[in-house]
């Protein structure tokens, strides 16, 4: 099984969080219909089952889309059983992308977990592994205690919130960054100047002018919406080249704290 998966080219994928049910299945089919070959999910959204069915229901031959879900917290003691389960939920042999979700030190079993992982991934069972929410602090302790580098890691970027200096180690350390909340869900930054102006010069929607963003800074985002019209639109943003001066303005946006959200400290299992 070929390990290595160029996020680059795929560009764009779709989120299935918080969608859940029928809801989650339909938006799954008709996303890969749209042309996404890229779903995100997670064993914490609770919609795996039917992630699995909206792939399944869309045709798509297995190779050619690239399943990525997550490890929760309350599984970093029980990383075999998990996996285990959502093979089964997804209706797949092995799942492409296989992520820690939060790194959740007050736990300190990331590193045991991801061994763990590592043994999964030399059965078979995922291609790639990756993380999600890693600060350097934890990509290092995983690299000293088991000699790996994950090759992605899925952090929150968005205009408001943008980590350069984040993102330029993780370019260093040879890691893909994925966008979560890449549309900061879809917020007050729509009616912002520069993301306005951007969308006015190309003849496109604010939405398409931030993804580009994403797209000009390097990262890949994950992207969800429960409307086909604005699936499709998200996706053709992948068309979309922003000057290096939009990108500028675009990136120059007042910047949010963490807070909640800080890996360090952020308890979500
Ligand atoms: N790793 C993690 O810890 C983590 C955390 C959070 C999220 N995620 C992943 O990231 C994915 C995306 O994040 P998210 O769902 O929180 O936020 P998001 O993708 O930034 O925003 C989604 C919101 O934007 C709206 N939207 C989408 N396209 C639009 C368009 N073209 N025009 C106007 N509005 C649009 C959607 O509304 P409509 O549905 O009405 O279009 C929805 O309300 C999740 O689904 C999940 O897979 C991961």
């Amino acid at each position: 099984m070929n390990a290595q998966i160029d996020f680059e080219s795929i560009g764009i994928g779709f989120g299935t969080s918080p969608l859940k049910g029928e809801e989650a299945a339909r938006a799954v089919t008709s996303a890969i219909e749209a042309g996404y070959t890229l779903i995100d999910t997670a064993s914490r959204y609770e919609n795996e089952e039917a992630v699995g069915q909206g792939i399944r229901d869309s045709g798509i031959a297995r190779e050619d889309v690239i399943v990525q879900t997550k490890l929760r917290g309350h599984d970093h003691d029980n990383v075999r059983g998990a996996l285990e389960l959502s093979l089964e939920k997804l209706g797949v042999d092995y799942v492409d992308v296989w992520m820690v979700h939060w790194p959740l030190p007050m736990l300190g079993l990331y590193p045991q977990a991801y061994e763990e992982m590592i043994t999964l991934q030399e059965e078979g069972l995922v291609r790639t592994l990756g993380v999600s929410n890693f600060l350097p602090e934890h990509l290092d302790e995983l690299k000293s205690r088991t000699g790996h580098v994950p090759a992605v890691n899925q952090i929150q970027v968005d205009p408001g919130i943008h980590r350069p200096e984040l993102r330029a180690e993780l370019k260093n350390r040879g890691i893909t960054v994925q966008s979560w909340s890449p549309l900061s869900k879809g917020g007050d930054l729509f009616e912002t100047e520069p993301v306005k102006s951007a969308a006015e010069a190309h003849g496109i929607t604010p939405s398409q002018a931030v993804l580009a963003w994403h797209r000009a800074i390097g990262a890949v985002p994950i992207v969800r919406s429960t409307s086909e019209e604005r699936r499709k639109q998200n996706l053709d943003a992948i068309k979309v080249t922003l000057t290096p001066a939009e990108v500028e303005a675009i990136g120059g946006l007042p910047q949010r704290e963490l807070g909640e959200w800080d890996p360090r400290t952020h308890d979500e299992r």
